[in-house]
């Protein structure tokens, strides 16, 4: 037996594909278009295992991906690959809508084809292989689906309303009932999951906290959009692969399951932590009368020195990083070139009990909210623990801390991500 996962060079499907065979013998082929969030270094441990087999392709080439259904006999498709962050959705919907929608769909028709062809199982009989009965199409969703929810109302539940507000969640929610449609008009033995926020190794820098923990590390400023009190529900992606597992062997056909980790956190709160994470694993050191701090530099008293592309100076308590300012805890901010431009706010980065050349906190910098932002995520998660026994493993206090160890270990992968393309990317959402 094998089984099939797509976008699994991502953050979420890299991290299922080194769980499953870090526990199982059975195959994986993975099929990834490698598009700017692929990266098959997230899988460079498994180059020579012979269970792990990758095809760089798209989901939606129906023949590619009938060759590799009829040649490999997968017992079930797990699918991550899409098109996967909001910011750039408003930049550019097209390719959410080629991938999230019409590559779903391209690739249920083609699973729908080799499912059909399965044999049916036979009561006393024998048949070598699968049959229809053991095959499984697991689609890997998003609570964005949902819409917003304010503060006081209830977490989201399976039959909670579909208002998706952003393009990537409005693609999301369309392959959502293209799924549903192929269980209930064609039969397809489908599962969905829909999970909240996810953080953890291998997530790439363009996503709030990975970009956190790069931007400090370098001591560039730490953008927070709007006033920071939009609330997200927190997952460490283990526990959303752990739970994927679970839907896979024990969920009940045509069902969708919220996954989450009881973990509601506003934007702020998730940067102070970080930075309160960063302080104490990798403190900005005064090294006569300097601040260094992982790669970056910044120098206190009368002298100034550049950290990357952010200037820190103290004694006047004057921070320049990137291309917002701020002078005696005020933030002061240049125009930008893009929509982003920093707002005023008395959110003053300086204005915590920290020294602002002691901590981190001191390059938070407000930005412009982001268009439609939505304002709170909250999952039910009961059903899945009711039903199938899924509960997440990890809290949000040893999530982080092993995020924020895992990023101080592996500065090569961070290095190696903050390509080009990846710089294009910061010019055009920060203007930096
Ligand atoms: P990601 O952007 O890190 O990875 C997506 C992967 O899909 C990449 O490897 C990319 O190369 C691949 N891909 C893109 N288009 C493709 C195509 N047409 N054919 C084949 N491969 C293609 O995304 P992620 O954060 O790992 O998310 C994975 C899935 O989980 C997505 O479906 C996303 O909607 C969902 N999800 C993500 C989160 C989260 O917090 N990241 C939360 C809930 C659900
Ligand atoms: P993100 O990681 O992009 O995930 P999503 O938009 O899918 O929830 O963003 C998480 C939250 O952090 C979201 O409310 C937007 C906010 N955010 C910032 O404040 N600053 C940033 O630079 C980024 C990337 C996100």
């Amino acid at each position: 037996m094998a089984i099939l996962v797509t976008g699994s060079a991502g953050f979420i499907g890299s991290n299922f594909v080194l769980d499953w065979l870090a526990g199982s013998d059975e195959p994986v082929i993975n099929l990834d278009k490698l598009t700017y969030a692929g990266n098959l270094e997230n899988l460079a441990s498994l180059k020579d295992n012979p269970n792990h087999i990758f095809v760089h392709g798209d989901i939606g080439d129906v023949k590619l991906v009938s060759e590799l259904l009829e040649k490999y006999q997968p017992r079930a498709v797990v699918n991550f690959a899409a098109e996967s962050h909001v910011d750039r959705s408003i930049h550019g919907p097209e390719d959410f809508i080629q991938t999230n929608i019409l590559g779903t769909f391209h690739l249920l028709e083609a699973v729908r084809a080799y499912w059909q062809k399965l044999p049916s199982p036979v009561h006393g009989g024998r048949i070598e292989g699968i049959t229809k009965a053991d095959f499984r199409f697991l689609h890997v969703s998003t609570d964005e689906v949902y819409g917003s929810l304010t503060k006081d109302e209830p977490a989201f539940t399976e039959t909670h309303r579909y208002e998706p507000n952003s393009p990537y969640s409005a693609s999301k929610a369309s392959s959502d009932h293209l799924v549903r449609a192929w269980h209930h008009t064609y039969g397809l033995p489908v599962l969905t999951t829909n999970c909240s926020n996810n953080y953890g190794p291998y997530h790439f820098p363009e996503k709030l906290i990975p970009l956190l923990i790069v931007n400090a590390l370098a001591g560039k400023s730490l953008p927070v959009y709007g006033d920071g009190q939009q609330i997200r529900d927190w997952l460490y992606v283990k526990d959303h692969c752990s739970a994927i597992r679970c839907v896979l062997e024990k969920g009940k056909l045509g069902e969708v399951y919220n996954v989450g980790g009881w973990n509601e956190k506003a934007n702020l709160d998730i940067v102070h932590i970080v930075c309160d994470l960063l302080d104490e694993l990798r403190p900005m050191k005064m090294v006569s009368g300097e601040v260094v701090s992982g790669e970056s530099k910044i120098v206190s008293g009368e002298s100034e020195v550049v950290s990357g592309e952010s200037k820190i100076v103290s004694g006047e308590s004057k921070i320049v990083s990137g291309k917002s300012e701020v002078v005696s805890g005020q933030t002061r901010h240049s125009p930008l070139t893009t929509d982003h431009s920093p707002l005023s706010t008395d959110h003053s980065p300086l204005s915590t009990d920290h020294s602002p050349l002691s901590t981190y906190r001191s390059l938070i910098t407000f930005v412009t909210d982001r268009p439609g932002h939505d304002r709170r995520y909250a999952i039910d998660a009961r059903k899945i623990e009711r039903e199938l026994g899924w509960k997440p493993a990890e809290t949000f206090e040893t999530g982080i801390r092993k995020t924020v160890q895992w990023y101080l270990d592996n500065q090569d992968w961070v290095n190696n991500v903050l390509s080009g393309n990846y710089r294009q990317w910061v010019e055009k959402q920060y203007g930096e």
